[in-house]
């Protein structure tokens, strides 16, 4: 990947974002898609590059707690703590939004997601950018979301201009699955999204419940099909079953990475991606315990096993 859109100079990125420009940033979690939330018509860019739904809430990515009410109106105690607590980190905080949120950003809802996250060139851009960024992941509209550069550039790169836009290399990402999202406008607060920090992590933070998600599609990670590669995904419980099914499947090969799943999630995408690069038409998935970050791995892994609508 040589291109004039990959760089690592954080000036060059603060420029972009103030002429209105997108950056795709890197984060612990996964690489976002940047855009200065003030700036209407690169907000609406974020929507084309990524051929998502308006409507569609994007979360805003902040420097520290101490930017919650700027953005928030009278958040709860809960999103308070959690904010003090576990930023910067891979937790997404549903506030309810104050003024200073446009109604682009959040479809129109009353509340709005806010996230500081912790990768150090990021850290540094938003303190130096001094604004809110609206960042999704950087990946087209229901596709595997990218855990580097090149994959940012290899998704997206056709529909971003050097003239204007960058891709700010921070390299792999450490952790590989998207934030947590918890909604704590409801009481209890609503686990969303579950990611690196766990159900339990948050009712430790916060000392109460945490109840699962309720009501239609609350975030869009929890449609069907989403985070899918172009291959089928078949998923199995066990090294044995992985074994026995591909044995019957012409052109299927394992993903095992169960032995440590804090690497399972941090190679997840990586993997899904390069088994298309591979041509391969079915990949079998050996989901790990459902416990801590194989929650949030079994969750992507079933997602990407799910029907899908057009294909
Ligand atoms: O790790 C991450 O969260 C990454 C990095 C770039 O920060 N971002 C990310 O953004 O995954 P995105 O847009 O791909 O997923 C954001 C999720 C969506 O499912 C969206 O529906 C949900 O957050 N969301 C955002 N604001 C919301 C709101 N006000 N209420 C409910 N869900 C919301
Ligand atoms: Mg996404």
């Amino acid at each position: 990947m040589r291109s004039e859109l990959v760089d690592t100079d954080i000036d060059r990125a603060v420029r972009c974002l103030r002429a209105g420009g997108v950056v795709a940033i890197p984060t612990e979690t996964v690489y976002g898609l940047a855009a200065d939330v003030t700036s209407p018509g690169a907000v609406e860019r974020i929507f084309d590059i990524k051929g998502r739904p308006h409507g569609h809430p994007l979360i805003l990515h902040v420097s520290s707690a101490a930017d919650l009410d700027r953005w928030s109106h009278e958040p709860s105690d809960s999103a308070r703590q959690l904010a003090q607590l576990a930023w910067p980190g891979p937790l997404t905080i549903i506030v309810p939004s104050s003024r200073a949120v446009p109604p682009a950003v959040t479809g129109g809802r009353a509340s709005v997601g806010l996230r500081s996250p912790a990768h150090p060139l990021t850290v540094a851009l938003l303190e130096r950018f001094g604004g809110g960024l609206v960042a999704p992941s950087a990946n087209r509209f229901g596709a595997v979301s990218p855990t580097s550069a090149e994959h940012v550039w290899t998704d997206i790169g056709d529909r971003l201009d050097p003239a204007t836009d960058m891709i700010l290399d921070g390299g792999p990402c450490s952790i590989g699955v998207e934030s947590t999202i918890v909604d704590t406008t409801t009481t209890p607060p609503q686990l969303l999204r579950s990611g690196a920090i766990t159900a339990d992590d948050v009712e430790a933070l916060i000392g109460t419940s945490v109840a699962g998600a309720s009501g239609p599609a609350r975030a869009s990670g929890m449609l069907e099909s989403h985070y899918a590669p172009n291959c089928q995904v078949r998923l199995v419980d066990s090294a044995d079953d992985a074994v026995a099914l591909r044995a019957g499947t012409p052109g299927s090969e394992i993903l095992d990475l169960t032995e440590d799943v804090a690497v399972y999630a941090r190679r997840l995408y990586r993997e899904l991606r390069a088994a298309d690069e591979r041509g391969i038409r079915t990949l079998i998935a050996v989901l790990p315990p459902a416990d801590g970050l194989g929650h949030a791995v079994r969750d992507r892994l079933t997602k990407a096993a799910a029907p899908r609508p057009s294909t």
